[in-house]
């Protein structure tokens, strides 16, 4: 996106004291403060980076708004995932330009755009989201967001089990609450080699989905990481970790799909004692090794 800011298109302005407020261009619309009205029309046809004055003398810095940004201000109906864990998703699922990606559910759309803008147009955007007025929402956001909805994007209302499509698939992410329930129908289309990339926010979900990926036989030994990401404050002799800082989002687990008929060695580490004790209900990893 370059060239001046025209009419119709979002701006997010700062004034001196970093409150931030977001615009959405109009030719005579003026946005009023404390100190004047600011004129949309002083920004229209101008570049971003620019200063903006009030008729009271109030100075804001324009700027489009970022996709971190829109992610976390756009109309949501269910929870987004945030930006620090968009991006490790894009790192350790290893999404790349061209390539061909499932996502279920598409909630909001937040991670949509982020995943849109790593494969590209070369690439294919699968997303997949039951519930019909998040559906909505998620299309609403990504074509605001994007000007257009994209065309190497498919978004398909219903349940992912029911209405998946029988296409390759190089990357997988899930979101939503009950991971486990589609490892296996996930596991029938993506490429071996491929990744699946699973967001949980609690402990229960992380165990289960854990387990059941162990109990599918045709995944590798999956890997829990949680992301955290401090903010710093440093100014002159002032060097600290910021007060505020985000707390507990989420846990990413990654794991790759070995190819038809392979099942993954047997693993030769134990479970720790007491990991899958005499009440334990849930599944049970097919290729783990088991103390006497
Ligand atoms: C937390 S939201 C996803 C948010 C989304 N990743 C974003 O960044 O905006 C979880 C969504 O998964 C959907 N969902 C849950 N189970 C599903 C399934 N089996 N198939 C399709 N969608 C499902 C829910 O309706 C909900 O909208």
């Amino acid at each position: 996106m370059s060239g001046v800011l025209q009419p119709g298109e979002r701006v997010s302005i700062i004034d001196p004291k970093g409150n931030k407020h977001s615009l959405v261009l109009e030719v005579g619309k003026v946005f009023h403060t404390t100190k004047g009205g600011l004129a949309h029309d002083e920004i229209i046809g101008r570049s971003e980076g620019i200063v903006a004055t009030t008729t009271g003398g109030l100075e804001f810095m324009v700027f489009r708004p970022l996709l971190a940004q829109v992610m976390v201000g756009m109309p949501r109906e269910a929870a987004v995932i945030y930006p620090k864990d968009a991006a490790q998703i894009v790192m350790w699922a290893d999404i790349f330009p061209g390539a061909k990606v499932l996502e279920a559910g598409a909630g909001s759309g937040a991670l949509s755009m982020v995943l849109l803008r790593a494969i590209g147009p070369s690439g294919h955007l699968y997303s997949y989201e039951r519930r019909p007025e998040f559906a909505a929402v998620a299309r609403r956001n990504v074509s605001d967001f994007m000007g257009t909805t994209p065309e190497y994007w498919t978004l398909t209302t219903g349940d992912l089990n029911e209405t998946i499509q029988d296409i390759p698939i190089d990357r997988a992410v899930l979101d939503m609450l009950a991971p486990w329930e589609c490892v296996e129908t996930v596991g029938n289309v993506l490429i071996p080699g491929g990744i699946l990339c699973c967001y949980v926010t609690t402990t229960t979900q992380l165990g289960r989905v854990m387990d059941t990926l162990r109990a599918h036989g045709g995944f590798t030994e999956p890997n829990a990481v949680e992301p955290s990401l401090r903010d710093w404050h440093a100014e002159g002799l002032a060097i600290r970790p910021a007060h505020a800082n985000s707390g507990h989002t989420g846990v990413l687990v990654f794991s790759r799909r070995l190819a038809p008929g392979v099942q993954a060695p047997i693993r030769r580490r134990r479970p720790a004692p007491g990991a899958y004790g005499a009440d334990y209900t849930g599944p049970l990893p097919k290729n783990m090794y088991f103390p006497e």
